[in-house]
């Protein structure tokens, strides 16, 4: 349930993830009526500014496009109950100011019992500190919660991220705290769960025996222009594929939970997880995209270093080994720079026993996380009129055309949400990150040329579908095209 006398407070206020992603979740859950009643918002950061500046800042990606009062309103109310305070991440005598601050907010709550949410929007290099100050200068202990949200990147593999967890946990216990991985707060992956276990048609068919190969594909139209520094760093894998990617995965494979309660969940998706063996080489494929069509490549790039060998594209196949899924390739991919945004889950069905039909394309059911959310069923059917042909179509599920009235909420919405609410169910447990890390860890160092040479990634043009070797890649995993007469309309993509 939802606490009164609550204070959020948002470390890094003034960053990127803040103004574009953490201040507008607020405001949209503000503007739904979904934060507690007095709720508070203090934003925090080194950045000195006075409030008006702080507001400026904090409103500039809430868009109000039709000029709407209802919203204008909702904006100065949102105005109204968010302050700011500057100070270093450091500095202990910086967060008695800080809890100063918060204390005289409380002194005008009615009760005694207040709550704090400390939301990490901070680059890595200050989680530590930060978590230990606000432990020892701003943790109410006099009842009430106190909760910290924080966001990857959690270390560079699994030692890094191993002492990172257990700094952590030295102020902050497990069930104070709140790890995001994003993409479990959109609409389609918690979909997931309810279309697999809600459905026996789709849960009779879920393994081995009838799926063939599955593809979990991120695709983004843009590079990494401005943020070189940080992705050169990390690349794609600890990017994208590492957490969001593998998250979708386990979630698609793991088995039914007993219950919704986020420990049995996460109990389950942990022992999928710990069924994956380290990603070999030979199981994977590392692009970067090289200027083209007007783009820039990724080393033209100022602030990535010349030659730096970053891989911004990578397909890799993981492979389950439990009585379910043993032997069906699991292919997460992901790059930047492409010829479109899409992030889509693509099962694929084995081929139907030949006989009476030659070459009839395969079943496919395709999850369509984003944009245009929507569920749909590649099938044959005859085609009509006065023969007896199969065609490719299609069973169509747009959550556009079907949810006509609904509002998908934005993901950072949803989590903020839960994690007011003290529901875990979407967060990134300890032990799934020690896992997660254990798959990816032997390809990141073989990457990063910790034994040897460091691979060379194959080039892609900017805008282009991701590297030409990508085709006989998934091929290899037995992935067939059905031939030119299945089209999906384009229409639905609208
Ligand atoms: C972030 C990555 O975690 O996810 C970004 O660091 C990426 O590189 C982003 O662009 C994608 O999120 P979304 O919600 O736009 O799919």
């Amino acid at each position: 349930e939802l606490k009164d006398n609550t204070i959020i407070i948002v470390l890094g206020a003034s960053g990127d993830l803040a103004k574009k992603k953490t201040l507008p979740a607020l405001f949209g859950l503000y503007r739904q009526k979904f934060l507690p009643r007095d709720v508070k918002i203090v934003g925090y950061a080194r950045t000195k500014m006075d409030r008006d500046e702080f507001h400026k800042r904090a409103t500039s990606y809430i868009k109000n496009h039709d000029d709407d009062p209802e919203v204008a309103t909702a904006i100065q109310e949102f105005k109204d109950l968010s302050t700011y305070v500057s100070g270093s991440y450091e500095d202990g005598a910086a967060f008695d100011e800080l809890n100063r601050h918060l204390e005289e907010i409380e002194a005008r709550y009615q009760s005694k019992e207040c709550n704090r949410i400390f939301y990490f929007a901070l680059p890595p290099s200050v989680f530590v500190p930060v978590a230990k100050n606000l432990k020892e200068h701003c943790y109410i202990s006099k009842g009430g919660v106190n909760r910290v949200i924080i966001e990857k990147p959690f270390g560079k593999d699994l030692d890094s991220a191993r002492d990172l967890l257990s700094s952590l946990k030295q102020y902050w216990s497990e069930d104070e705290t709140f790890r995001i991985d994003h993409y479990l707060g959109k609409e389609m992956v918690k979909n997931l769960l309810v279309l697999r276990f809600a459905n026996v048609a789709m849960g009779a068919a879920w393994d081995k025996n009838s799926i063939s190969n599955v593809q979990i594909t991120f695709k983004e139209p843009f590079g990494t222009e401005g943020r070189g520094g940080y992705f050169d760093e990390f690349g794609i894998i600890r990017d994208v594929l590492q957490n969001h990617l593998l998250q979708v995965l386990s979630i698609l494979t793991m088995e039914r939970p007993v219950s919704f309660s986020a420990e049995d969940i996460r109990d389950e998706k942990v022992k999928v997880l710990r069924c994956i063996p380290p990603i070999e080489r030979s199981d994977t494929l590392l692009g970067q995209y090289v200027a083209a069509n007007g783009k820039p490549g990724y080393l033209d790039d100022d602030t990535v270093p010349p030659n730096s060998v970053c891989p911004t594209y990578a397909a890799t196949t993981l492979w389950i080994h439990n009585p379910r899924w043993e032997g069906v390739p699991f292919i997460l991919k992901a790059g930047k720079a492409l010829n479109e945004a899409k992030v889509e889950v693509r099962i694929q069905f084995k081929d139907v026993t030949q006989g009476i039909f030659k070459d009839i394309a395969r079943n496919e059911l395709v999850i369509r996380i984003q944009p245009s959310e929507a569920v749909y069923l590649k099938l044959n059917a005859k085609t009509p009129g006065l023969y007896t042909r199969a065609i490719p179509t299609e069973m169509d599920l747009t959550y556009k055309r079907r949810f006509t009235e609904s509002r998908i909420p934005e993901a950072y919405e949803a989590l903020i949400l839960d994690a007011l609410k003290g529901d875990h169910s979407n967060f990134v447990r300890h032990d799934e990150l020690d896992v997660a890390w254990k798959i990816f860890t032997p390809i990141l160092h073989w990457i990063d040329g910790l034994n040897g040479q460091r691979p060379r990634p194959v080039n892609y043009p900017y805008g282009s579908r991701g590297p030409k070797e990508l085709e006989a890649f998934i091929t290899k995993y037995g992935y067939k095209r059905s031939g030119e007469a299945y089209n999906w309309p384009t229409t639905n993509l609208a």
